[in-house]
């Protein structure tokens, strides 16, 4: 299986409602030869415009947090979400949608080969990390084990940090950028 297969036979997809809303698959933007894949929850209206992930203002504040910590986000990231079709009126995406999508995540991971994978946000963290009572806050810049040597690291999603604006030590938004240039340091780049 290769990326473009995979991306082609999402085309008919109807594994899940939200074929009937969707007007395009988001699937993924960055270099799939990348150290550094990045997942978020799904698709928000913007992106389902364009069909591209992270385009909308979330993804904008993730470009410049990534300019600030020295990463590249077309040559050093693959980025890529739990679903990749819109949940309507930017709903959380329900289990029984990420289920039906976990297969498409995990081919990309499986082709991309990442050395860190990024959990951008709560959904993306529960994906893959089933600890009970675990939070963001609290899970965010830990190191977990995903498998084959891969390393996954939670961070805030940037929708979050568009409502916090202090950049004081400590700060969600002070704690980003140390989390984004640890995983640097971790991609070895
Ligand atoms: N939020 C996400 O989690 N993913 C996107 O692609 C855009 C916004």
């Amino acid at each position: 299986m290769t990326l473009e297969n995979l991306k082609k036979n999402l085309n008919n997809c109807t594994k899940c409602d939200l074929f009937r809303t969707r007007n395009n698959i988001v699937f993924s933007d960055g270099s799939r030869n990348a150290k550094i894949m990045l997942i978020g929850e799904a698709p928000g209206a913007d992106e389902d415009k364009i069909g591209i992930p992270f385009v909308g203002r979330a993804g904008k504040l993730l470009n410049e947090f990534l300019v600030q910590a020295g990463l590249n986000r077309k040559e050093h990231l693959y980025i890529a979400n739990t679903v990749k079709c819109r949940p309507p009126e930017n709903r959380k995406p329900l289990p029984a949608e990420k289920i039906a999508c976990a297969g498409n995540l995990k081919a990309q991971i499986d082709i991309v080969k990442p050395k860190v994978i990024v959990l951008c946000g709560t959904t993306a963290m529960e994906s893959f990390i089933k600890e009970k009572k675990l939070t963001i806050t609290k899970a965010r810049g830990r190191v977990f084990e995903y498998e084959n040597g891969i390393k996954l690291v939670p961070i805030f999603h940037p929708s979050y940090l568009l409502r916090q604006h202090s950049t004081e030590p400590n700060s969600p938004r002070e704690l980003m950028l140390k989390d984004l240039k640890m995983i640097k340091k971790m991609a070895q780049l």
